[in-house]
């Protein structure tokens, strides 16, 4: 699998925002016990991890431009180009001392994404993709699952949740779904999710009130799986809508149809 330069840079970038989290991540299990609990050091973790990795980006591309959760936009002088940048995707799950998280990186040329890296230190899983050259977990290239009925499937999704979300509307989704599928998943990291889509580990994926550096990688690893993407009413407009469904292409139809189902 030969990488293009940039990509190198980006897995370097990866990489290290990742051992950075796994080192805090080991505190963050400590803090579970003490009475304040590890809320502030989560979030020096993240803000940690996403100026590694932005210093790492910048160096290699200092003109460039980036779109960062946690320091929002940086305009460069070259706006052709943005990095997409989720330092630790999964705060809850790592604040719980749940070792399911990753840092996520992407960039976008003209407004098309054409390299995404996803990296989940706990299980030392690196996803790589460039549009038109595939998508790989390590050296494995890697491929959306082939089950053509979602009696099947095993579906991710995220659920809303204190503050967050449409509840009532959820609601009416999971139960247009729960009764179709064999299984239904929250793992809470959205762009793990849409990475576990192109592995095939999950048939399909959706959900509502996301950012784009939580979906910006995984889109262009699913596309890159064989997969397809589109926000909830089957468009294209996945940033804007905040909404995502991605599945194969038996799949993605079916789901987005269940979904839609009235009361
Ligand atoms: C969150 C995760 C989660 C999703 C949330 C996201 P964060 O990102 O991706 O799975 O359900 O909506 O905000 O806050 O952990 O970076
Ligand atoms: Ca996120
Ligand atoms: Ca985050």
């Amino acid at each position: 699998m030969a990488r293009s330069a940039i990509m190198n840079v980006m897995v370097q970038a990866a990489l290290k925002g990742g051992r950075s989290l796994t080192r805090d991540f080991g505190e963050v299990q400590n803090l579970q016990v003490s009475l304040k609990g590890p809320g502030d050091y989560v979030s020096q973790a993240d803000k940690k991890a996403e100026n590694i990795i932005f210093n790492e980006l910048q160096r290699a591309r200092p003109d460039y431009s980036f779109l960062m959760e946690e320091s929002g936009t940086i305009a460069g002088s070259d706006d052709q180009h943005r990095f997409i940048i989720d330092p630790l995707d999964g705060t809850t799950n790592f604040l719980h001392g749940i070792p399911i998280f990753a840092v996520s990186i992407a960039l976008e040329r003209q407004g098309q994404i054409v390299a995404g890296v996803i990296y989940n230190p706990a299980l030392d899983e690196l996803y790589t993709a460039e549009r038109g050259s595939g998508v790989f977990l390590n050296d494995r290239r890697l491929r959306v699952a082939g089950r053509r009925k979602l009696e099947d499937c095993v579906i991710a999704t995220g659920i809303p949740h204190l503050g967050r979300g449409k509840h009532g509307q959820y609601l009416v989704e999971l139960r247009n779904v729960m009764g179709e599928v064999a299984g239904i998943r929250r793992m809470g990291a959205a762009a793990l999710d849409l990475a576990s889509v192109a592995a095939g580990r999950f048939d399909a994926f959706w959900e509502s009130d996301l950012q784009p550096w939580d979906m910006a990688a995984g889109l262009l690893m699913v596309r890159e799986a064989g997969g397809f993407v589109s926000d909830m009413s089957g468009g294209q407009d996945i940033f804007a809508s905040k909404s995502v469904v991605a599945g194969n292409e038996f799949i993605h139809p079916a789901l987005l149809q269940t979904l839609k189902k009235p009361v």
